[in-house]
């Protein structure tokens, strides 16, 4: 069996690593990577491959950045050549980036089936385009591979109910055990940034949503920077928010920016953080995984779970004194024990269903 699996941005290089290993042992299988290019920055792409382990692409398309219709177009047309070229009994993809749309619908068109991984996830915001992806992309798939009930209900909502869709768990998940101990007897992360831990609130701030709106992205920075005047407040900045809060003159005050961070060091950050406050989907269940608080500064979340279970709360940044407020009042807070995300095993049950072929 031969796996076409389409990646590109920052969160789909993790995911991915779980199954390329599991790929990697199994008698009959084998996995090509194809790598848009869509981010492309050492320290949002190389690293992940040197720390996780994952092969080097067997295609790197070098797309870059650029307007969704462009930059999709532009992945569409290239990754159709190596569909013809490879002919794939499957061609993976993950999330909802511009990068999985391209590769499930350049796939569905030659009709060569699409496996989606973390399939029935839903805003209920079609002003995302991480929405817009994301529904696309489930309708044209064969194989739906979701975390939750909650995502199959979603997915027979829009009429996707039948054996096509397998719930798996989280391949997150499977990532995180595997290199939680890692992180922690390796990172020296905390020391570098002269955190202690339980000390300081860790950030992650870039869902168009936030950036692109001026009051919301002020009211962001504005209230991790009275956060810091309490406690330290590391923030390792992705490009987008970088380029756009530079744009607008934003003071991030005691805010300890960093450029993004490898996996290792961003594992530890979570670990030992106070708090988390975020607008990132992996990062939410990664504050999940370490127990650890987690803030959503965003309207609405696809991990309902997290906030039912009492160890998310949705934030809408409305101003700086909001965020300052609940990121402090997050502090100790827990929610109920349990295992929302499967048991580690969803890379290898993804391959065993992948292996008898399209139902
Ligand atoms: C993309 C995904 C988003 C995901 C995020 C993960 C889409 C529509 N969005 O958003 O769902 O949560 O990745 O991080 O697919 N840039 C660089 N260097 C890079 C990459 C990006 O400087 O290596 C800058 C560029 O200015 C670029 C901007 O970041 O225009 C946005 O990058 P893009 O890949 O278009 O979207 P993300 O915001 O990263
Ligand atoms: N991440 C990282 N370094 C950083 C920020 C995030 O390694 O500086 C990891 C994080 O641990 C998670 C994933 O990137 O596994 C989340 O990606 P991101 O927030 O970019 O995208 P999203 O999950 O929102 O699509």
């Amino acid at each position: 069996m031969k796996i076409l699996t389409v990646i590109g941005a920052r969160p789909q290089f993790i995911k991915a690593a779980a199954l390329a290993h599991a790929a990697k042992e199994r008698a009959g299988v084998q996995e090509l990577l194809l790598h848009t290019g869509q981010h492309y920055d050492p320290n949002m792409s190389d690293v992940f491959f040197d720390e996780l382990g994952i092969p080097a692409p067997a295609y790197h398309l070098g797309i870059g950045s650029g307007p969704h219709g462009a930059q999709t177009g532009q992945m569409l047309a290239e990754i159709e050549k190596v569909l013809l070229q490879e002919k794939p009994d499957w061609l993976l993809v993950y999330g909802d980036t511009n990068s999985t749309l391209a590769g499930a619908v350049a796939a569905a068109k030659l009709h060569i089936p699409v496996a989606h991984v973390e399939a029935g996830l839903r805003s209920f915001n079609k002003r995302m385009p991480e929405e817009v992806n994301r529904i696309l992309t489930d309708h044209v798939s064969a194989a739906l591979f979701v975390p939750t009930q909650t995502a199959v209900q979603h997915l027979s909502a829009e009429g996707l109910a039948g054996p096509q869709v397998h719930v798996v768990g989280d391949v997150m998940y499977d990532v995180a055990l595997t290199m939680a101990e890692r992180a922690k007897a390796h990172s020296t992360v905390l020391e570098r940034l002269g955190v202690q831990p339980g000390g300081y609130v860790l950030s992650t701030i870039h869902r168009a949503e936030n950036t692109d709106v001026p009051e919301r992205l002020a009211a962001i920075v504005g209230g991790l920077a009275l956060v810091a005047q309490e406690l330290p407040v590391i923030l390792p900045l992705h490009p987008r928010t970088r380029k756009l809060a530079a744009e607008q003159g934003l003071d991030f005050g005691g805010i300890q920016v960093t450029n993004p961070v490898g996996y290792l060091d961003m594992v530890r950050l979570e670990q030992a953080a106070a708090v988390i406050a975020t607008d990132s989907g992996g990062v939410q269940k990664e504050a999940y995984f370490y127990g650890v608080p987690c803030v959503t500064m965003r309207d609405e979340t696809e991990w309902t779970e997290l906030v039912e279970s009492g160890w998310n709360r949705l934030v809408t940044p409305t101003s700086a004194q909001t965020v300052r407020d609940e990121v402090l009042a997050a502090r100790g807070r827990r929610g109920e024990e349990g295992q929302l995300y499967g048991d580690g095993q969803a890379a290898g049950r993804i391959l065993d269903i992948l292996m008898q072929g399209p139902t």
